[in-house]
């Protein structure tokens, strides 16, 4: 099996062209798999140009019949159309996509993804679960402890105090403990944030910041392959580990929950590391359970 017709050689390159074919290639993995291969902001850069993709063309460059996608330097996501998986599209794809990032995405770590990391010697090296519960959820009575107060997140004052405790909370979080204030900015000036369910814990007197729960409303997707109702997201929790007051994750994960519930939303979902076992513990204590593993893949030769 080549990865391209005789003639024209494979090659990177960014594709906003060929985003609308590409699109279509996703939504049809999406709905054969119930899980999207290629994750949102990853489909976003597809768009606008900013992610570098490989192609397997198949039998025209309108209908695609595999994508890589390479963006900055996080693993690589791949797809191949359901209808022309095991002609060996995959293995090319994925050995290409490995080379070039080191690593490659899983997204529900199904059993193709499994058995092709395994024929290409990949191993996973980052569990991250989506974990999902019910809303409303019951009032557990959790209450902040004396000398803290739980306050909205203000914008134009509280930004500094939030990215420096966020860098310290997550210090070694791949991606969210590189969050700054231009990155910050461009969250805040999305139309899904909303000041009045991002929680902060902070001392009272004094009002320093010792944890926050940032919570995110995702809409409806009623369109298209793979249709979703609405969804509330436990989006950034996180203490700073300096505050060495115990129980405040709890305090703001209810507060958090029980605004969302307000708003109408039936579903919670979070996203952490399978290996931040006192965060799992705390979000199985709050009744949420294991919805969806997506796996980072490696060379076995590789830390
Ligand atoms: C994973 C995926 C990319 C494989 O694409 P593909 O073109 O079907 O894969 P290939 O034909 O190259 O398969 C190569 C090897 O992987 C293994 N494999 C692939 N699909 C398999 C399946 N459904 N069951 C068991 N083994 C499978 C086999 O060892 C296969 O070799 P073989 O056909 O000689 O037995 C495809 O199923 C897909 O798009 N899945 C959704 C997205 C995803 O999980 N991406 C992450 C990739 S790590």
């Amino acid at each position: 099996m080549t990865l391209e017709p005789a003639g024209e050689p494979a090659a990177w390159h960014a594709a906003p062209d060929e985003a609308a074919a590409l699109a279509a290639l996703i939504d049809a993995a999406a709905a054969a798999d119930g899980v999207a291969p290629i994750s949102g902001h990853v489909r976003d850069a597809v768009r606008s140009g900013a992610a570098q993709v490989l192609i397997d063309p198949g039998a025209s460059p309108d209908d695609p019949a595999g994508v890589a996608v390479a963006l900055a330097q996080d693993p690589a996501e791949v797809t191949v159309a359901p209808d022309r998986r095991r002609q060996g599209r995959g293995r090319s794809l994925v050995r290409a996509a490995v080379e070039r990032q080191g690593a490659v995405w899983a997204y529900g770590d199904l059993p193709a993804a499994q058995a092709l990391a395994s024929a290409l010697n990949l191993r996973p090296t980052r569990v991250l679960l989506q974990m999902r519960r019910p809303l409303p959820i019951e009032p557990l009575g959790y209450q902040p402890p004396a000398g803290v107060r739980i306050r909205t997140f203000q914008p134009g004052r509280d930004e500094d105090a939030f990215l420096r405790v966020n860098a310290r909370a997550f210090a070694s979080h791949p991606e969210q403990g590189r969050l700054d204030r231009s990155g910050l900015g461009e969250e805040m000036a999305q139309d899904w944030f909303d000041p009045n369910g991002f929680f902060l814990a902070v001392t009272d007197p004094g009002d320093e910041l010792l944890a926050f729960h940032w919570t995110k409303v995702h809409p409806a997707e009623p369109a298209g392959q793979n249709p979703t109702g609405a969804l509330g997201e436990i989006y950034v929790l996180g203490v700073d580990p300096a505050a060495g007051i115990r129980g405040l994750g709890s305090v703001l994960a209810e507060r958090g929950l029980q605004y969302l519930a307000q708003r109408g939303l039936d579903t919670a979902l979070l996203y952490v590391e399978s290996d931040n076992a006192p965060a799992v513990r705390l979000y199985e204590r709050l009744g949420f359970t294991v919805f969806q593993r997506n796996v980072v893949y490696r060379p076995t030769n590789q830390g």
